[in-house]
């Protein structure tokens, strides 16, 4: 009960806005229109307020070729799946590389993402919290490949490696076979998931300090956290993240989307006007020019971030090689492995605890 009202609680803020944060701990900043980072209106969490970075994840546990022997056909039906999906519509597999994003930046990559029914009985999981209500997409890929590999080796391979192995194979696919990441396996399955817990994801309306401090409490680098910005080449978005700042955009660009949004916060856009279905390295290009979208991107057009953004921009099958190995990197995030019994298993289904 306690819990629901929080989340109600959480909920009526987010919509309210800032006002409405006053005292909070939990607040969304990011994920509000603040006109800057406030204090008084939003206390961050301790973590992100330190913004010291903690050691890089360092994945131990892990292996490649993790299923070899334990069940052979885990990896190609999860490629099969993406295959299938992508294949009909390249918006599901950004929505999958986004969903992994999602899983690994709140209790580790641990499946809580795809969690409905949890064992403390919480109903409002991870998938409430408003970065993902009405947002994230891709589960039923997820759970499609789930149920053809436990038809063929039961209680052998957790969802956890399924987003994992679904983000690398729509990676694979969306890039035209040019981005190709390592994907070691042996992540197990957390039993928990808490909506409130997804305000360590940052927001559009992130200024680089506070993506830089969101992503070095997880352990990344700020490279890395402008590697992996780079994903918003491919995808769609609301115009609610990116209405308020049309002024500050390229003025044909900012036409556009007007014309599109005609008025209506929940209308998507593209990410990415040049080439909307295609992982490459597009998106920095897009931030030098004043075609993208959220705050959170066009601020890597400063001093600190610059650097990088021009490089990606320029030098051809760089960024592809930094993606692939930051990708790998965010998939060693807090990862829970077959020596934590406690709290950690193999789900049957994707969305349920086991009992
Ligand atoms: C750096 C901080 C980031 C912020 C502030 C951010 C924020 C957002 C927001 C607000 C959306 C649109 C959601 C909606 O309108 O419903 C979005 C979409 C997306 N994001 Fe990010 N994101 C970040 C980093 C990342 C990372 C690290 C990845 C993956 C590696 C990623 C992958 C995507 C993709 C693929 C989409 C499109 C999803 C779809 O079409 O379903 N983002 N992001």
């Amino acid at each position: 009960m306690a819990t629901k009202l929080a989340a109600l609680i959480l909920l009526a803020a987010f919509i309210a806005g800032p006002a409405a944060c006053e005292g909070a701990s939990i607040c969304f900043n990011g994920w509000l229109r603040l006109p800057s980072y406030n204090p008084r209106l939003c206390r961050s969490r301790p973590d992100i307020q330190r913004r010291q970075r903690i050691p890089s994840p360092s994945g131990s546990g892990l292996s490649y070729g993790y299923y070899n022997s334990r069940c052979p056909s885990a990896e190609k039906l999860v490629t099969a799946a993406v295959r299938k999906a992508v294949a009909a519509n390249p918006g599901i597999g950004a929505g999958l590389i986004r969903l992994f994003f999602h899983d690994c930046f709140v209790r580790g990559c641990d499946a809580s993402v795809l969690l409905t029914a949890t064992d403390s009985n919480n109903m409002d999981t991870e998938r409430e919290g408003p970065p993902n209500k009405d947002s994230l997409r891709g589960f039923e890929v997820i759970d499609e490949a789930k149920a053809a590999i436990e038809a063929a080796c039961p209680g052998t391979v957790s969802c956890a490696d399924v987003v994992a192995f679904a983000a690398r194979d729509a990676s694979y696919f969306l890039s035209n076979r040019r981005i190709n990441i390592p994907t070691q396996g042996g992540r197990y399955d957390g039993r928990e998931s808490f909506a409130n817990e997804t305000d360590q994801l940052p927001g559009p309306f992130s200024n680089v300090t506070e993506l830089q401090a969101s992503f070095a409490a997880k352990g990344l680098t700020s490279d890395e956290m402008v590697v992996l910005s780079g994903a918003h080449t491919i995808g769609r978005a609301r115009c609610m993240f990116s209405s308020s700042r049309l002024s500050e955009m390229d003025p044909a660009f900012a036409a556009k989307l007007r014309a599109q949004c005609n008025g209506d916060d929940n209308t998507n856009v593209n990410q990415d006007d040049v080439t909307p279905d295609v992982l490459d390295r597009q998106y920095y290009q897009n931030v030098i020019d004043r075609k993208v979208l959220f705050t959170s991107d066009a601020v890597l057009n400063s001093t600190e971030t610059i650097a990088q953004v021009t490089e990606n921009a320029n030098r051809a099958g760089a960024w592809e090689r930094k993606f692939e190995r930051a990708m790998e990197n965010m998939g060693k995030i807090g990862i829970k492995t077959r020596g934590d019994q406690q709290g950690a298993e193999i789900r049957k289904v994707c969305s349920r605890v086991n009992n």
